[in-house]
């Protein structure tokens, strides 16, 4: 039997608009494209993730949180190796029932004891965050090993970063979970700008190695959206495409401890 490597990564800012579900589907097509299985789930209400892939669906992450279905009834296949997990505005019913149980503590976990399922399925899970603290959001902390916070060139959006990393420390103090931070990653870098480039040094200094490489801003990855297309699909000759391949391989390279035998399932980085 093929050995799985799970690896169960969030892409979360407490900023709007920073490339979060951007940053999730292509992370998705990436590894993808080497061979790896990959789930992506929504968190966000707005629900962008099953239209960025173009995904039809009756049941959502809401009946999963509500007990109304199980996993693979709302599980959806989008591409070759990609399924999602949808969301969409029923999910707020779902956070509202979550208030209601005695315990905050199991209330919490609903959506690690629903997904453990996936475990034995995927290669990488890839969490899409909503730009707020919800219930659900909490339930996706508890729920991921692994952190990535894309963040825009400007002052207040390295200052939200404080904010995710404080939520990090506040998880660390929890019994039996650990997430790690793997990456922050600048997106939206437009290098002629002297304002981009200091606020990179800044975040250089900041974060040192765990800063990955910027994703430029691209005209491509901004359009691609509205085709329902990945950037591979829509353009894979773009700067986007470009940079989001690179950010793969950084995310493959990053855990040294896996990384064998995550090359020996998805092929190696190259
Ligand atoms: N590198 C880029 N260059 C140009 N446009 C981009 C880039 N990355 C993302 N965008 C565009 O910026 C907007 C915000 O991106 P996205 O929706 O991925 O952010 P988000 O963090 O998920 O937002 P929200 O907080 O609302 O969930 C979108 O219109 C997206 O197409
Ligand atoms: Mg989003």
């Amino acid at each position: 039997m093929e050995e799985r490597i799970n690896r169960v990564i969030g892409v979360l800012n407490y900023k709007g608009g920073t490339a979060k579900t951007t940053t999730v589907v292509n992370l998705a097509a990436g590894l993808a494209m080497r061979g790896a299985r990959v789930l992506c789930v929504d968190l966000d209400p707005q629900g962008s993730l099953a239209s960025h892939l173009g995904v039809q669906y009756n049941d959502s992450l809401t009946d999963l949180l509500l007990g109304d279905a199980e996993p693979s009834a709302c599980i959806y296949n989008a591409r070759e190796n990609i399924d999602v997990l949808p969301s969409d505005r029923s999910m707020l019913k779902a956070e509202k029932e979550l208030w209601n149980m005695e315990d905050m503590r199991v209330a919490r976990r609903v959506l690690s004891d629903k997904l453990r399922v996936a475990d034995d399925v995927y290669s990488f899970v890839i969490v899409d965050f909503p730009p707020s603290v919800t219930l659900i959001s909490q339930n996706g902390l508890m729920y991921i090993r692994e952190l990535v916070i894309p963040m825009i060139m400007s002052h207040l959006s390295v200052m939200g970063t404080r904010q995710v990393l404080g939520t990090l420390k506040a998880i660390g103090r929890i019994p039996d979970h650990q997430v790690r931070l793997l990456f922050v990653l600048p997106t939206l870098y437009v290098g002629r700008l002297r304002k981009d480039r200091e606020i990179l040094e800044q975040m250089q200094r900041m974060f040192g190695d765990k800063l990955a490489e910027p994703i430029r801003n691209n005209v491509k990855l901004a359009e691609a959206p509205a085709h329902q297309q990945t950037i591979f699909e829509y353009d894979p000759r773009s700067n986007g495409a470009d940079d989001y391949i690179k950010f793969v391989r950084q995310v493959i390279r990053a855990d040294s401890f896996f990384s064998n035998q995550i090359e020996g399932v998805i092929g190696r980085p190259d």
